[in-house]
């Protein structure tokens, strides 16, 4: 870990434009750390609240008295603060900049008028089915505008959206939908990637059969590819036939701050996915907020970020960061390699991106195509660059900087989670110095700690797992319907601090460097599987005894998924089976879940107590026999030695 870094310090230029500087950083910092209720107030001032909080912050992390409020008093509608209040200054200016998968159609420029025009009219729709404060609705839809208008048109009327990822199978959209008993659904009847066509409508129809799902009153769905599906009427109706003739203004719902704004299932160590939920102020705050600190924002920048919808990054810094701060935001509906791979820097100089926020997986890939593709396009108009959602080597670090930007715009490398909300471990452009591969220092009222195994905190240059000592307004609020579940995960651990689940070094000039994941979570291409969910999936298959799954090094995806298989007594190991079981988990889950290797295990290493060593089996996969430490506990030693010969003749 002791290898040479290069420092690139803050552009002076940059700097010279920039909303803050080297001293304010360290100075609002501190503010920030010092007197939360002063700094946090001041910040809440960003958004229109009908009713302006006077209490800041309630949180105690003591598990005897916990509680996380934010402006607790304070009301606000969401949809108002990304809408109504751009409207007198910012009425024609262009609010989503929707660029099509298939590049010869023209982009959409949705204005901000136009834009709250379309959302009250599915609000009033959604109204008029029924839908009152506090129901859920689940969005199933591509990266195309109705996908903005249906979570705004949720936060207008106080429903609780829960989008799912346009890439999971039906079985993971019926598990969301039956966790918060959604009444809504709306897809559209297909999505399309690079020309690939997405049957959405056909995998709702599919979900919806399956059991718990019968919450379900009405499936919107929006006309997309114009492909035909099967509509089973009164359940489903044409989302352009149900706006038709609604009203271009509907009064917002008065929520108070604590009120949910949206659910979001993501991974964990164990179990099914969780819905991580989002309260309205606090979120709306630090979203906002962070989106204008971290990107530097300016009235004119065109904003890209490349992230779905179906993620945490889509939520807040496509939707409810830059709409809230009056940005232009575009969305793209394709993907970096189609038509060719030179996609993205078309789609820059096409609409003039100034700041461009993606995933280090996606400049991997990018980047194994070479320079030319980037090079031959301008990419004058970018000014600041950034990465999120797994660990960025310096390679691909310094590709970014010098081929895409041309080593004229900074890089913010920034850390965060589902859980968390907003960017957590950030640089500043022009007020912190850069080192590749690491997302440097604290955001305003952040306080990270490194501890070790038994929690004792670890001080100056160290390396151990990542704490949050105390709350800031976009932490989640707690794990939906289950708030148990929520406290043992991130609060028992080390108790008094927020537990990330990341490992984590320090160096000596205080500089953080995410090292990855500690638990049994995979992060593949920035998405994050849970082992326990592809090892349910692959038990589930009746060939199967026996399942255990974990991640590995890979070249493009960061983390790849390694499965090993134990299958029931007179099965026989062949190619073919091994097919089925990777497209079973595939149509399991869905595609992002799909195993990279899938290794027969005659036996698992297990102790005597019966729990599978994965110390070992992640070394295996890693094609590391020599680091297996130490394998004296292991109720069968010889089941090692078996897999790894397994492994070594591949
Ligand atoms: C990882 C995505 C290193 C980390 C916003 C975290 C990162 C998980 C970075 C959350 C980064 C995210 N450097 N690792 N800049 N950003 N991660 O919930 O392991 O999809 O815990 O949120 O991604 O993934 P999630």
């Amino acid at each position: 870990m002791t290898h040479p870094v290069t420092v690139y310090p803050t552009d002076a230029d940059f700097a010279a434009k920039s909303r803050y500087r080297r001293e304010d950083y360290e100075r609002l910092y501190a503010e920030s750390v010092a007197d939360p209720d002063a700094f946090w107030g001041g910040v809440a001032k960003r958004l229109d609240w009908f009713k302006a909080p006077t209490k800041i912050k309630n949180v105690s992390f003591d598990l005897a008295d916990f509680r996380i409020h934010w402006y607790e008093d304070g009301e606000l509608n969401a949809s108002v603060n990304c809408l109504d209040r751009h409207l007198a200054e910012r009425g024609d200016k262009t609010a989503l900049l929707f660029e099509h998968d298939d590049p010869n159609l023209p982009a959409e420029h949705i204005s901000y008028r136009e834009l709250h025009a379309r959302v009250c009219r599915l609000a009033n729709a959604l109204r008029n089915l029924g839908v009152k404060k506090g129901d859920r609705i689940t969005i199933y839809l591509p990266m195309i505008p109705e996908a903005v208008v249906a979570m705004l048109a949720c936060a207008r009327v106080g429903a609780i959206h829960s989008v799912v990822f346009g890439g999971f199978a039906p079985n993971s959209i019926a598990d969301r939908v039956a966790d918060c008993a959604s009444k809504l659904v709306i897809t559209a009847d297909e999505g399309l990637r690079g020309s690939k066509k997405i049957p959405l409508k056909a995998n709702v129809d599919a979900a919806l059969k399956l059991p718990g799902t019968n919450s379900v009153e009405t499936v919107l769905v929006v006309r997309h590819t114009g492909a035909a599906v099967d509509m089973q009427m009164p359940r489903d109706r044409w989302y352009d036939a149900v706006v038709e003739g609604q009203p271009e203004t509907c009064e917002p719902e008065r929520m108070n701050a604590e009120d949910p704004l949206f659910i979001l299932y993501t991974s964990g160590s164990t179990g099914k996915p969780k819905g991580v939920l989002h309260t309205t102020g606090g979120y709306l705050v630090y979203a906002s907020f962070t989106h204008e600190a971290v990107f530097d924002l300016r009235e004119d920048d065109i904003y890209w970020c490349t992230a779905d919808v179906g993620w945490v990054t889509g939520h807040s810094y496509i939707v409810y960061g830059p709409l809230a701060n009056g940005a232009t935001a575009l969305v793209f509906e394709g993907v970096p390699n189609y038509p060719d791979v030179s996609r993205f820097w078309n789609v820059i100089d096409k609409h003039k991106v100034s700041v461009f926020y993606t995933a280090p997986t996606a400049i991997r890939a990018l980047m194994r195509d070479g320079d030319e593709p980037v090079k031959k396009t301008s990419r004058a108009s970018l000014r600041l660059l950034g990465t999120v959602g797994e660990p960025i080597n310096p390679e691909a670090w310094r590709w970014y900087y010098e081929v895409v930007g041309d080593s004229r715009c900074p890089i913010v490398d920034t850390w965060w989670q589902t859980e968390t909300g907003g960017i957590l471990i950030t640089p500043l452009a022009g007020a912190i110095d850069l080192k590749p591969g690491s997302a440097s220092k604290p955001f305003f009222g952040v306080q990270p700690a490194l501890v070790d195994a038994n929690g004792g905190e670890l001080e100056g240059e160290a390396e151990g797992n990542l704490v949050l000592k105390d709350s800031w307004p976009g932490q989640m609020r707690t794990v939906y319907g289950d708030h148990p579940r929520f406290i043992e995960t991130y609060f028992k651990t080390y108790p008094g601090s927020y537990f990330t689940g990341d490992g984590c070094r320090r160096d000596a000039d205080g500089y953080y460097w995410i090292t990855g994941r500690v638990d049994d979570v995979i992060n593949v291409s920035g998405h994050r599987i849970g082992t326990a969910e592809v090892e349910s999936a692959l038990v589930s298959h009746p060939k199967v005894a026996e399942a255990a799954v974990v991640g590995f090094p890979h070249d493009l995806k960061g983390q790849g998924i390694y499965a090993y298989v134990t299958l029931i007594a007179g099965e026989a190991q062949n190619d073919d089976l091994r097919k089925e079981l990777v497209a079973w988990v595939r149509k399991e889950i869905g595609p992002i879940a799909t195993p990279d290797h899938l290794q027969w295990a005659p036996g698992l290493p297990k102790t005597r107590s019966g729990k599978i060593m994965r110390r070992i089996l992640r070394k295996i996969a890693e094609n590391a026999p020599d680091q297996l430490g130490d394998t004296s506990t292991l109720a069968d030693p010889s089941v090692v030695e078996s897999l790894v010969n397994e492994r070594l003749g591949k």
